[in-house]
Protein backbone atom coordinates (compact mmCIF):
# COMPACT_ATOMS: atom_id res chain seq x y z
CA UNK A 1 0.00 0.00 0.00
CA UNK A 2 1.14 3.24 -0.75
CA UNK A 3 2.27 5.96 2.23
CA UNK A 4 -0.01 9.01 0.60
CA UNK A 5 -3.05 7.72 1.88
CA UNK A 6 -4.86 10.35 -0.17
CA UNK A 7 -3.40 9.70 -3.67
CA UNK A 8 -4.28 5.58 -2.69
CA UNK A 9 -7.90 7.29 -2.13
CA UNK A 10 -7.92 8.70 -5.70
CA UNK A 11 -7.20 5.68 -7.43
CA UNK A 12 -9.20 2.96 -5.77
CA UNK A 13 -12.05 4.34 -3.21
CA UNK A 14 -14.62 5.38 -4.60
CA UNK A 15 -15.89 8.13 -2.47
CA UNK A 16 -19.78 8.15 -1.80
CA UNK A 17 -21.92 11.38 -3.66
CA UNK A 18 -18.59 12.42 -4.53
CA UNK A 19 -16.88 14.05 -7.63
CA UNK A 20 -14.13 11.36 -7.74
CA UNK A 21 -12.41 14.53 -10.68
CA UNK A 22 -12.07 16.72 -7.73
CA UNK A 23 -9.86 14.91 -6.18
CA UNK A 24 -7.30 13.87 -9.12
CA UNK A 25 -5.37 16.78 -7.98
CA UNK A 26 -6.35 17.31 -4.27
CA UNK A 27 -5.34 15.42 -1.57
CA UNK A 28 -8.41 13.85 -0.37
CA UNK A 29 -9.12 15.13 3.42
CA UNK A 30 -8.32 11.71 5.47
CA UNK A 31 -9.66 11.17 8.83
CA UNK A 32 -7.39 8.85 10.61
CA UNK A 33 -8.39 9.29 14.55
CA UNK A 34 -11.76 10.74 17.08
CA UNK A 35 -11.29 11.67 20.16
CA UNK A 36 -14.57 13.18 22.16
CA UNK A 37 -16.13 15.74 19.74
CA UNK A 38 -13.07 16.28 17.11
CA UNK A 39 -11.57 14.33 15.08
CA UNK A 40 -8.18 14.20 13.55
CA UNK A 41 -6.44 14.00 10.09
CA UNK A 42 -3.40 12.61 8.91
CA UNK A 43 -1.44 15.37 8.64
CA UNK A 44 -2.44 15.39 12.88
CA UNK A 45 -4.47 18.35 12.39
CA UNK A 46 -7.84 18.71 15.21
CA UNK A 47 -10.75 19.68 13.70
CA UNK A 48 -14.00 19.39 15.38
CA UNK A 49 -16.89 17.05 14.55
CA UNK A 50 -19.13 19.31 13.63
CA UNK A 51 -21.25 16.32 12.06
CA UNK A 52 -20.76 13.71 14.49
CA UNK A 53 -19.33 11.94 11.27
CA UNK A 54 -22.39 11.77 8.75
CA UNK A 55 -25.13 12.75 12.37
CA UNK A 56 -23.80 9.28 13.63
CA UNK A 57 -21.56 9.54 16.11
CA UNK A 58 -23.69 10.52 18.98
CA UNK A 59 -22.02 9.32 22.04
CA UNK A 60 -18.33 11.13 20.60
CA UNK A 61 -15.27 9.27 19.50
CA UNK A 62 -13.02 7.23 21.15
CA UNK A 63 -15.23 5.51 23.45
CA UNK A 64 -13.46 2.35 24.32
CA UNK A 65 -16.24 0.61 25.88
CA UNK A 66 -18.17 0.74 23.06
CA UNK A 67 -15.00 -0.71 21.02
CA UNK A 68 -14.54 -3.42 23.59
CA UNK A 69 -18.05 -4.41 23.54
CA UNK A 70 -17.55 -5.02 20.13
CA UNK A 71 -14.11 -7.51 20.34
CA UNK A 72 -15.90 -9.05 22.90
CA UNK A 73 -18.90 -9.94 20.63
CA UNK A 74 -16.96 -11.04 18.00
CA UNK A 75 -14.73 -13.02 19.77
CA UNK A 76 -18.25 -14.67 21.46
CA UNK A 77 -20.36 -15.03 18.95
CA UNK A 78 -19.00 -13.10 15.33
CA UNK A 79 -22.52 -13.84 13.27
CA UNK A 80 -25.31 -15.42 12.65
CA UNK A 81 -28.57 -14.35 10.91
CA UNK A 82 -31.89 -13.71 12.75
CA UNK A 83 -33.63 -15.62 9.61
CA UNK A 84 -35.84 -18.04 12.00
CA UNK A 85 -33.45 -18.17 14.72
CA UNK A 86 -32.25 -15.75 17.18
CA UNK A 87 -29.13 -14.40 18.77
CA UNK A 88 -29.67 -13.22 22.41
CA UNK A 89 -28.06 -9.49 21.49
CA UNK A 90 -30.53 -9.29 18.52
CA UNK A 91 -33.49 -10.52 21.42
CA UNK A 92 -32.36 -7.96 24.00
CA UNK A 93 -31.90 -5.23 21.92
CA UNK A 94 -35.09 -5.96 20.26
CA UNK A 95 -36.80 -5.88 23.36
CA UNK A 96 -35.05 -2.90 24.65
CA UNK A 97 -35.86 -0.76 21.42
CA UNK A 98 -39.37 -1.81 21.90
CA UNK A 99 -39.73 -0.57 25.60
CA UNK A 100 -38.50 2.82 24.62
CA UNK A 101 -40.48 3.30 21.52
CA UNK A 102 -44.16 4.97 21.90
CA UNK A 103 -47.38 3.35 22.09
CA UNK A 104 -47.56 -0.01 20.94
CA UNK A 105 -44.29 -0.23 18.73
CA UNK A 106 -42.92 -3.42 19.80
CA UNK A 107 -42.01 -5.32 16.80
CA UNK A 108 -38.50 -4.95 15.62
CA UNK A 109 -36.93 -5.79 12.44
CA UNK A 110 -33.66 -5.27 11.62
CA UNK A 111 -31.24 -3.75 9.24
CA UNK A 112 -27.96 -2.72 8.18
CA UNK A 113 -29.06 1.19 8.03
CA UNK A 114 -31.17 4.11 7.14
CA UNK A 115 -32.32 3.31 3.35
CA UNK A 116 -32.57 -0.72 4.10
CA UNK A 117 -35.24 0.68 7.48
CA UNK A 118 -37.08 2.74 4.79
CA UNK A 119 -37.58 0.37 2.11
CA UNK A 120 -38.85 -2.44 4.57
CA UNK A 121 -41.07 -0.04 5.53
CA UNK A 122 -42.73 0.82 2.42
CA UNK A 123 -42.48 -2.80 1.49
CA UNK A 124 -44.37 -3.93 4.72
CA UNK A 125 -46.81 -1.19 4.66
CA UNK A 126 -47.52 -2.51 1.13
CA UNK A 127 -47.71 -6.09 2.23
CA UNK A 128 -49.89 -4.92 5.47
CA UNK A 129 -52.70 -3.58 3.12
CA UNK A 130 -52.46 -6.66 0.83
CA UNK A 131 -52.88 -9.05 4.08
CA UNK A 132 -55.97 -6.37 5.44
CA UNK A 133 -57.98 -6.78 2.52
CA UNK A 134 -56.86 -3.31 0.76
CA UNK A 135 -54.39 -4.60 -1.88
CA UNK A 136 -55.05 -1.23 -3.84
CA UNK A 137 -52.98 0.56 -1.00
CA UNK A 138 -49.43 0.72 -2.57
CA UNK A 139 -48.89 4.60 -2.72
CA UNK A 140 -46.46 6.42 -0.66
CA UNK A 141 -46.31 10.11 0.19
CA UNK A 142 -43.73 11.76 1.16
CA UNK A 143 -42.10 15.51 1.03
CA UNK A 144 -40.18 17.69 -1.32
CA UNK A 145 -36.34 18.14 -0.58
CA UNK A 146 -36.49 15.25 2.30
CA UNK A 147 -33.70 12.32 1.41
CA UNK A 148 -34.70 9.14 2.61
CA UNK A 149 -31.65 7.35 1.36
CA UNK A 150 -30.62 5.16 -2.33
CA UNK A 151 -32.16 1.79 -2.35
CA UNK A 152 -34.89 1.93 -5.44
CA UNK A 153 -37.32 2.32 -2.91
CA UNK A 154 -36.21 4.59 -0.58
CA UNK A 155 -34.78 6.37 -3.39
CA UNK A 156 -38.50 7.14 -4.89
CA UNK A 157 -39.55 8.35 -1.86
CA UNK A 158 -36.73 10.87 -1.61
CA UNK A 159 -38.04 14.16 -2.68
CA UNK A 160 -34.65 15.38 -4.60
CA UNK A 161 -34.89 15.21 -8.41
CA UNK A 162 -31.42 16.06 -9.20
CA UNK A 163 -30.57 12.75 -7.07
CA UNK A 164 -33.37 10.97 -9.09
CA UNK A 165 -32.50 11.74 -12.20
CA UNK A 166 -29.77 9.43 -13.21
CA UNK A 167 -31.84 5.93 -11.97
CA UNK A 168 -34.96 6.58 -13.68
CA UNK A 169 -37.40 5.19 -13.82
CA UNK A 170 -37.67 4.45 -10.31
CA UNK A 171 -40.59 2.77 -8.09
CA UNK A 172 -43.77 3.70 -9.20
CA UNK A 173 -47.00 5.29 -7.01
CA UNK A 174 -44.30 7.91 -4.76
CA UNK A 175 -45.80 11.18 -4.74
CA UNK A 176 -44.60 14.68 -3.00
CA UNK A 177 -46.30 17.32 -0.77
CA UNK A 178 -44.56 20.58 0.45
CA UNK A 179 -42.38 20.56 3.57
CA UNK A 180 -42.52 22.28 6.58
CA UNK A 181 -39.79 25.09 5.64
CA UNK A 182 -41.64 28.27 7.23
CA UNK A 183 -38.61 30.18 5.91
CA UNK A 184 -40.11 29.71 2.45
CA UNK A 185 -43.60 29.25 3.38
CA UNK A 186 -45.74 30.25 -0.07
CA UNK A 187 -48.24 31.20 2.21
CA UNK A 188 -49.27 31.77 6.01
CA UNK A 189 -45.33 32.56 6.13
CA UNK A 190 -45.97 34.95 9.96
CA UNK A 191 -48.46 32.25 11.33
CA UNK A 192 -46.61 29.24 12.27
CA UNK A 193 -50.27 27.50 13.69
CA UNK A 194 -51.85 28.20 10.31
CA UNK A 195 -49.00 27.05 8.02
CA UNK A 196 -48.59 24.01 10.24
CA UNK A 197 -52.22 23.44 9.24
CA UNK A 198 -52.17 24.13 6.04
CA UNK A 199 -48.82 22.18 5.21
CA UNK A 200 -50.67 18.91 7.00
CA UNK A 201 -53.98 19.45 4.66
CA UNK A 202 -51.33 19.13 1.78
CA UNK A 203 -51.44 15.32 2.98
CA UNK A 204 -54.58 15.27 2.93
CA UNK A 205 -54.99 16.66 -0.62
CA UNK A 206 -52.44 14.34 -1.73
CA UNK A 207 -54.50 11.34 -0.41
CA UNK A 208 -57.63 12.65 -2.10
CA UNK A 209 -55.99 13.37 -5.12
CA UNK A 210 -54.33 9.76 -5.69
CA UNK A 211 -57.56 7.81 -4.03
CA UNK A 212 -57.14 7.11 0.01
CA UNK A 213 -57.72 2.88 -1.46
CA UNK A 214 -54.50 3.47 -3.06
CA UNK A 215 -52.51 5.24 -0.44
CA UNK A 216 -50.12 2.95 2.10
CA UNK A 217 -47.98 5.00 3.86
CA UNK A 218 -46.60 8.81 4.55
CA UNK A 219 -43.05 9.23 5.23
CA UNK A 220 -41.84 12.02 7.37
CA UNK A 221 -38.92 13.29 9.54
CA UNK A 222 -39.55 14.69 12.84
CA UNK A 223 -37.38 17.40 11.72
CA UNK A 224 -36.39 17.13 7.81
CA UNK A 225 -32.67 17.17 7.44
CA UNK A 226 -32.40 17.92 3.43
CA UNK A 227 -33.08 21.43 2.67
CA UNK A 228 -31.38 22.95 6.29
CA UNK A 229 -33.45 21.08 9.35
CA UNK A 230 -37.15 21.91 9.00
CA UNK A 231 -38.44 21.42 12.75
CA UNK A 232 -42.82 20.44 12.39
CA UNK A 233 -44.44 24.33 12.99
CA UNK A 234 -46.82 23.52 16.08
CA UNK A 235 -50.11 21.45 15.44
CA UNK A 236 -48.86 19.61 12.39
CA UNK A 237 -47.93 16.39 13.55
CA UNK A 238 -50.94 15.68 15.39
CA UNK A 239 -53.09 17.00 12.41
CA UNK A 240 -51.13 14.14 10.32
CA UNK A 241 -51.59 11.82 12.45
CA UNK A 242 -55.43 12.65 12.47
CA UNK A 243 -55.61 12.87 8.85
CA UNK A 244 -53.46 9.24 8.10
CA UNK A 245 -55.91 7.96 10.50
CA UNK A 246 -58.85 9.02 8.67
CA UNK A 247 -57.77 7.65 5.57
CA UNK A 248 -56.21 3.99 6.31
CA UNK A 249 -53.04 5.37 6.01
CA UNK A 250 -49.25 4.36 8.11
CA UNK A 251 -47.20 6.87 9.29
CA UNK A 252 -43.84 6.25 9.30
CA UNK A 253 -41.40 8.74 10.90
CA UNK A 254 -38.28 8.33 9.37
CA UNK A 255 -35.70 9.00 12.28
CA UNK A 256 -32.67 7.50 10.83
CA UNK A 257 -30.75 11.20 11.93
CA UNK A 258 -33.58 11.94 14.71
CA UNK A 259 -33.42 9.33 17.15
CA UNK A 260 -30.67 8.39 19.80
CA UNK A 261 -31.12 11.94 21.34
CA UNK A 262 -30.00 14.02 18.26
CA UNK A 263 -33.18 16.07 19.45
CA UNK A 264 -33.02 14.79 22.97
CA UNK A 265 -35.51 12.13 23.38
CA UNK A 266 -34.94 8.41 22.44
CA UNK A 267 -37.06 9.07 19.25
CA UNK A 268 -38.08 11.86 17.36
CA UNK A 269 -41.70 11.96 17.37
CA UNK A 270 -41.67 11.70 21.37
CA UNK A 271 -40.28 15.20 21.41
CA UNK A 272 -43.23 16.14 18.94
CA UNK A 273 -45.46 14.13 21.05
CA UNK A 274 -47.06 11.83 17.95
CA UNK A 275 -47.00 8.36 17.98
CA UNK A 276 -46.51 6.41 14.33
CA UNK A 277 -47.07 3.30 12.97
CA UNK A 278 -43.46 2.31 11.88
CA UNK A 279 -40.44 4.29 13.26
CA UNK A 280 -37.27 3.57 10.61
CA UNK A 281 -33.88 4.50 12.60
CA UNK A 282 -30.06 3.37 12.25
CA UNK A 283 -27.18 6.20 12.62
CA UNK A 284 -26.59 6.69 16.21
CA UNK A 285 -28.02 3.14 17.48
CA UNK A 286 -24.58 2.35 17.84
CA UNK A 287 -22.94 6.27 17.71
CA UNK A 288 -21.16 4.51 14.61
CA UNK A 289 -18.87 1.96 16.23
CA UNK A 290 -21.04 -1.04 14.25
CA UNK A 291 -23.64 -0.38 11.22
CA UNK A 292 -27.00 -1.10 12.17
CA UNK A 293 -30.42 -0.28 11.22
CA UNK A 294 -34.09 -0.93 12.23
CA UNK A 295 -37.71 -0.50 11.38
CA UNK A 296 -39.99 -0.57 14.89
CA UNK A 297 -43.54 -1.60 13.80
CA UNK A 298 -46.57 -1.12 16.19
CA UNK A 299 -48.58 -4.48 17.22
CA UNK A 300 -51.24 -3.36 15.23
CA UNK A 301 -49.60 -3.19 11.82
CA UNK A 302 -47.50 -6.34 13.09
CA UNK A 303 -50.40 -8.48 13.62
CA UNK A 304 -51.29 -9.99 10.22
CA UNK A 305 -47.75 -11.02 9.96
CA UNK A 306 -47.96 -13.19 12.80
CA UNK A 307 -51.28 -15.07 11.59
CA UNK A 308 -50.52 -18.72 10.22
CA UNK A 309 -48.85 -19.56 7.59
CA UNK A 310 -47.69 -15.92 6.47
CA UNK A 311 -44.45 -14.39 6.69
CA UNK A 312 -42.65 -10.73 5.58
CA UNK A 313 -40.61 -12.21 2.52
CA UNK A 314 -37.50 -9.83 3.11
CA UNK A 315 -34.64 -9.76 4.94
CA UNK A 316 -30.34 -8.71 5.17
CA UNK A 317 -27.75 -11.09 5.81
CA UNK A 318 -25.97 -8.59 8.25
CA UNK A 319 -30.06 -7.34 10.14
CA UNK A 320 -29.26 -7.28 13.39
CA UNK A 321 -25.37 -8.07 13.32
CA UNK A 322 -24.41 -9.59 16.56
CA UNK A 323 -21.86 -7.07 17.10
CA UNK A 324 -24.01 -4.01 16.42
CA UNK A 325 -26.48 -5.17 18.55
CA UNK A 326 -24.05 -5.85 21.55
CA UNK A 327 -22.85 -2.18 20.54
CA UNK A 328 -26.14 -0.67 20.40
CA UNK A 329 -26.81 -1.69 23.98
CA UNK A 330 -24.26 -0.95 25.53
CA UNK A 331 -24.32 2.77 23.29
CA UNK A 332 -27.61 2.61 25.34
CA UNK A 333 -26.28 2.16 28.65
CA UNK A 334 -23.82 4.71 28.09
CA UNK A 335 -26.62 7.22 27.03
CA UNK A 336 -28.50 6.21 30.25
CA UNK A 337 -25.38 6.38 32.59
CA UNK A 338 -24.52 10.34 31.19
CA UNK A 339 -28.34 11.08 30.48
CA UNK A 340 -27.01 11.89 27.49
CA UNK A 341 -30.73 13.19 25.85
CA UNK A 342 -31.10 15.24 29.09
CA UNK A 343 -27.78 17.53 28.25
CA UNK A 344 -29.41 18.04 24.71
CA UNK A 345 -32.52 18.86 26.40
CA UNK A 346 -30.43 21.36 29.22
CA UNK A 347 -28.15 22.32 26.35
CA UNK A 348 -30.55 23.27 22.90
CA UNK A 349 -31.64 26.71 23.58
CA UNK A 350 -27.76 27.72 24.47
CA UNK A 351 -26.98 25.67 21.05
CA UNK A 352 -29.24 27.84 18.93
CA UNK A 353 -28.55 30.83 20.77
CA UNK A 354 -24.82 30.75 20.21
CA UNK A 355 -25.49 29.96 16.42
CA UNK A 356 -28.03 32.75 16.17
CA UNK A 357 -25.35 35.22 17.21
CA UNK A 358 -24.07 34.70 13.45
CA UNK A 359 -27.77 36.51 12.22
CA UNK A 360 -25.73 39.69 12.04
CA UNK A 361 -24.19 38.70 9.20
CA UNK A 362 -25.36 39.52 6.19
CA UNK A 363 -25.02 36.10 4.29
CA UNK A 364 -27.04 34.49 7.25
CA UNK A 365 -30.59 34.44 5.72
CA UNK A 366 -31.82 31.90 8.94
CA UNK A 367 -31.11 29.62 11.53
CA UNK A 368 -33.07 26.81 12.76
CA UNK A 369 -33.64 23.37 13.66
CA UNK A 370 -34.15 21.74 17.02
CA UNK A 371 -31.65 19.50 19.64
CA UNK A 372 -28.63 19.59 18.45
CA UNK A 373 -29.21 19.57 15.04
CA UNK A 374 -29.27 23.08 13.43
CA UNK A 375 -29.10 24.11 9.47
CA UNK A 376 -27.76 28.18 9.00
CA UNK A 377 -29.33 29.13 5.42
CA UNK A 378 -27.24 31.31 3.06
CA UNK A 379 -28.63 34.25 1.42
CA UNK A 380 -27.59 37.11 -0.76
CA UNK A 381 -29.99 39.17 0.08
CA UNK A 382 -31.43 39.17 3.62
CA UNK A 383 -34.19 41.64 3.09
CA UNK A 384 -35.49 39.58 -0.03
CA UNK A 385 -34.17 36.11 1.20
CA UNK A 386 -32.48 35.94 -2.53
CA UNK A 387 -30.61 33.09 -2.57
CA UNK A 388 -27.39 31.98 -5.00
CA UNK A 389 -27.08 31.65 -8.24
CA UNK A 390 -26.03 28.00 -9.76
CA UNK A 391 -22.64 29.90 -9.92
CA UNK A 392 -22.47 31.13 -6.95
CA UNK A 393 -23.42 27.90 -5.43
CA UNK A 394 -20.82 26.48 -7.31
CA UNK A 395 -18.36 28.71 -6.88
CA UNK A 396 -18.97 29.98 -3.03
CA UNK A 397 -20.77 26.80 -1.76
CA UNK A 398 -18.37 24.06 -2.72
CA UNK A 399 -15.36 25.66 -4.35
CA UNK A 400 -15.06 27.94 -1.03
CA UNK A 401 -17.34 27.29 1.79
CA UNK A 402 -16.86 23.58 2.61
CA UNK A 403 -13.17 23.04 2.74
CA UNK A 404 -12.55 26.47 4.16
CA UNK A 405 -14.25 25.06 7.34
CA UNK A 406 -12.50 22.14 7.19
CA UNK A 407 -9.04 24.08 7.04
CA UNK A 408 -10.38 26.60 9.89
CA UNK A 409 -10.63 23.33 11.84
CA UNK A 410 -14.77 22.61 11.36
CA UNK A 411 -16.01 19.37 9.67
CA UNK A 412 -19.68 20.31 8.83
CA UNK A 413 -22.09 20.34 5.91
CA UNK A 414 -22.20 22.95 3.60
CA UNK A 415 -25.23 21.53 1.45
CA UNK A 416 -27.64 22.84 -1.43
CA UNK A 417 -30.33 20.30 -1.74
CA UNK A 418 -32.50 22.89 -0.92
CA UNK A 419 -30.98 26.42 -1.19
CA UNK A 420 -27.66 26.72 0.67
CA UNK A 421 -27.51 25.82 4.58
CA UNK A 422 -24.67 25.20 6.62
CA UNK A 423 -25.89 22.55 8.89
CA UNK A 424 -24.22 21.48 12.47
CA UNK A 425 -25.07 18.05 14.07
CA UNK A 426 -22.26 17.71 16.87
CA UNK A 427 -22.25 15.10 19.22
CA UNK A 428 -24.47 15.15 21.98
CA UNK A 429 -21.43 15.92 24.41
CA UNK A 430 -21.01 19.12 23.28
CA UNK A 431 -20.97 22.05 25.84
CA UNK A 432 -20.85 26.27 25.44
CA UNK A 433 -17.45 26.12 24.62
CA UNK A 434 -17.67 23.81 21.59
CA UNK A 435 -20.74 25.95 20.64
CA UNK A 436 -18.55 29.29 20.94
CA UNK A 437 -15.45 27.69 18.83
CA UNK A 438 -17.91 26.65 16.53
CA UNK A 439 -19.67 30.28 16.26
CA UNK A 440 -16.40 31.88 15.75
CA UNK A 441 -15.13 29.61 12.75
CA UNK A 442 -18.48 30.19 10.96
CA UNK A 443 -18.29 33.88 11.50
CA UNK A 444 -14.57 34.01 10.12
CA UNK A 445 -15.59 31.67 7.36
CA UNK A 446 -18.56 33.26 6.18
CA UNK A 447 -17.44 36.51 6.72
CA UNK A 448 -15.05 35.65 3.90
CA UNK A 449 -17.80 33.70 1.88
CA UNK A 450 -19.35 36.53 1.72
CA UNK A 451 -16.88 38.68 0.25
CA UNK A 452 -16.63 36.09 -2.51
CA UNK A 453 -20.29 36.73 -3.65
C1 LIG B 1 -33.95 10.55 7.03
C2 LIG B 1 -33.03 9.57 6.41
N1 LIG B 1 -33.51 8.41 5.93
C3 LIG B 1 -32.71 7.49 5.36
C4 LIG B 1 -31.36 7.70 5.24
C5 LIG B 1 -30.48 6.65 4.59
O1 LIG B 1 -29.70 6.04 5.55
P1 LIG B 1 -28.40 5.17 5.12
O2 LIG B 1 -27.43 6.12 4.54
O3 LIG B 1 -27.96 4.55 6.44
O4 LIG B 1 -28.89 4.13 4.16
C6 LIG B 1 -30.81 8.89 5.72
C7 LIG B 1 -29.37 9.14 5.59
O5 LIG B 1 -28.86 10.17 5.93
C8 LIG B 1 -31.66 9.85 6.31
O6 LIG B 1 -31.17 11.00 6.76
Amino acid sequence: MSADLSKTAYDHLWMHFSRMADWADTPVPTIVRGEGAYIYDDRGRRCIDGLSGLFVVNAGHGRRELAETAARQAAELAYFPVWGYAHPRAVELAERLAHLAPGDLDKVFFTTGGGEAVETAWKLAKQYHKLTGNPGKYKVISRAVAYHGTPHGALSITGLPALKAPFEPLVPGAFKVPNTNIYRAPVHGDDPEAFGRWAADQIEQQILFEGPDTVAAVFLEPVQNAGGCFPPPPGYFPRVREICDRYGVLLVSDEVICAFGRLGTTFGCQKFGYVPDMITCAKGMTSGYSPIGACIVSDRVAEPFYRAGTSFLHGYTFGGHPVSAAVALANLDLFDREELNQGVLDREADFLATLSRLRDLPIVGDVRGNGFFYGIELVKDKATKETFTEEETERVLYGFLSRALFENGLYCRADDRGDPVVQLAPPLIAEQGLFDEIEAILREVLTQAWAKL
